[in-house]
């Protein structure tokens, strides 16, 4: 007698290899103040990008010196639907008539749903729900810093298919960004244990607030990196300047950025004061006549190396410690191009490119991709979806 139940569950385990290696994910992101839209196309042999779109908020933000929540909100729920009509279009999800079409091929939306602002979180996460509940498609939620990580295999030479991606482990990811500066330990894809965190401010805060301190506009990452590029090339001014690099002998891998912000505002008033010879009356970017601008890409330099000092000392010693295999540097703060150089000295360091580093929805369609190769794209009640502003990895 033959077994006509047993063709099914060979049906269902090929329809579950098909759905689960070959997947299009639409990704929407909007923890801070970048609204992001990305479409992604992966399968066990590599990622394809079909479009990624970021809105940046820094020309609303800039005045004030950093990202304000109510105008990113707004800036959000009026950007969305431009970015999300964009990705479509880019991805080819728009025919001729500039109708939506073909969207039966997206397998899985996801959406951040933290850590970061919540009011930001809320308006991508609603946003998200309504899009899942008009195209009828599995929707999950992502941890941005998941995203910070997935970000380093958004790479077109990256050489070992997914599939061999485990020979990676285990992986150290040092995730420096605006709001987190944190050592974290992979053993396993979606396995992370927090190993040291900042006790203060984030690496890259400590960034905007020197920049805001020396007149340079908002985010300070770049401005300050960019002066202290130009120090290296001409060592202007003969003053030495020495900036503490905190914690960096501690045992743990904790670190701490906001006695190096007040060192470097110390450091202003005594140069004010005139405690190192001639009196600087102004430290400001934005004086341009200003005979001492010389002294700004020095300190510059000097600051951006402080924190290159102690972020490279506990992640070269947790990898020995750890037995890293690999390094990832994910964050906005992995842009800067001296870290990236530095770090890549003395780890096998994987790096995002430059355009990953900062916030973008491609990366967490990467992680949400990670997420279905091994929960898989049931439809999940995403109808409970909630922004935390505190999600811990
Ligand atoms: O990851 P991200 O885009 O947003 C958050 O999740 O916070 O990171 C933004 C941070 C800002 O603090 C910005 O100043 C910093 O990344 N950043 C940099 C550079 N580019 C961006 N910090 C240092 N050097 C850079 N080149
Ligand atoms: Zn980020």
């Amino acid at each position: 007698m033959t077994n006509t139940s047993r063709p099914l569950p060979c049906f269902i385990f090929v329809y579950y290899f098909i759905i689960s290696f070959n997947m299009i994910i639409l990704a929407i992101e909007t923890s801070c103040d970048e609204t992001a839209i990305a479409v992604l196309k992966a399968d066990k042999k590599k990622f394809e990008i079909l479009s990624n779109i970021v809105a940046s908020q820094i020309k609303i933000h800039a005045p004030w010196g950093g990202v304000v929540p109510n105008l990113a909100k707004r800036e959000h729920e009026r950007n969305l639907p431009i970015v999300l009509n964009k990705a479509l279009k880019k991805a080819g999800f728009v025919n001729p008539k500039s109708q939506i079409s073909n969207l039966k091929n997206i397998d899985l939306m996801a959406v951040t749903i933290g850590p970061g602002l919540e009011p930001s979180l809320w308006v991508g996460i609603n946003f998200a729900k309504d899009l899942a509940e008009k195209w009828k498609k599995p929707l999950i939620g992502i941890n941005h810093m998941e995203g910070h990580i997935f970000s380093a295999l958004l790479k077109k030479n990256l050489k070992s298919q997914i599939s061999n991606l485990k020979n990676l482990f285990p992986i150290l990811a040092l995730l420096v960004s605006g709001g987190h500066t944190e050592l974290v330990l992979i053993n396993n894809w979606l396995k992370y244990k927090v190993i040291g965190q900042t006790r203060d401010d984030a690496a890259g805060e400590a960034f905007d607030k020197v920049a805001k301190m020396l007149g340079l506009p908002y985010p300070g990452g770049p401005e300050i990196a960019a002066k202290a590029a130009q120090n290296l090339k001409s060592q202007i001014s003969n003053l030495k300047i020495n900036l503490p690099r905190p914690m960096i002998n501690s045992k743990d891998y904790d670190f701490s950025f906001s006695g190096l912000k007040t060192a470097v505002l110390y450091l202003l008033r005594d140069l004010r004061a005139g405690k190192f010879g001639s009196r600087i009356i102004s430290l400001d970017a934005r004086d341009k006549g200003n005979q001492f601008h010389g002294l700004i890409p020095q300190i510059c330099h000097e600051f951006q190396q402080a924190v290159i000092d102690v972020l490279i000392k506990k992640t070269v010693r947790a990898a020995n410690e750890y037995k890293a295999k690999t390094v990832i540097l994910g964050g906005g703060v992995a842009a800067n191009k001296e870290l990236r150089k530095q770090l890549g000295n003395k780890t096998n360091l994987l790096l995002p490119e430059i355009k990953f580093t900062t916030d973008n929805a491609a990366m967490i369609a990467v992680a949400a991709y990670f997420h279905a190769l091994k929960s898989g794209i049931k439809k999940k009640n995403w109808k409970n979806l909630q922004a935390n502003g505190n999600l811990k990895l």
